[in-house]
């Protein structure tokens, strides 16, 4: 059981090929329902956020990364589910992704990406990349 006030620790995918990223939508049955966000998952006990991020994509997605370097943290921490983010951009050591569970994915262009219906956490973190993205 999580502790009351317990902040959860999750780690996000940010994957980008050309001018697009990747992203998830939260199938039906799961809290969420529907919302997008970036590709990703809990860290469990004694693991590294880069670790959960490969592990969490393996299952996801079935492709093995390689984790590039941390881009931000956003700290969502209004109830339900207050947590913690960890971003970081990473490359696909080969294959595509596929959707193991049930999500739907695509690859969207950078200047659509606001206009996607975000989890919460997620919001501000695709306004952060696309300002990030616009920089470079
Ligand atoms: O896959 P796992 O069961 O570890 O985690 P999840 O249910 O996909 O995500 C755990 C929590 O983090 C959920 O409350 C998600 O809504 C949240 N999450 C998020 O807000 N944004 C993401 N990019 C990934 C997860």
């Amino acid at each position: 059981m999580l502790e009351r006030n317990a902040v959860l620790e999750v780690v996000a995918l940010l994957l980008i090929q050309g001018e697009k990223v990747l992203v998830a939508q939260r199938p039906k049955k799961d809290r969420l329902a529907y919302k997008w966000e970036f590709p990703g998952g809990k860290i469990e006990k004694g693991e590294s956020p880069e670790d959960a991020l490969i592990r969490e994509i393996q299952e996801e997605l079935g492709v093995s990364i390689r984790v590039l370097s941390h881009f931000k943290t956003i700290e969502h921490l209004e109830p339900p589910v207050p947590l913690r983010l960890y971003a970081y951009f990473a490359q696909l050591q080969g294959g595509n992704p596929v959707p193991q569970e049930q999500q739907n994915i695509q690859w969207i262009p950078f200047n659509e990406l606001l206009s996607l219906d975000f989890a919460p956490a997620d919001i501000p973190l695709a306004q952060y990349l696309v300002s990030y993205l616009n920089t470079v």
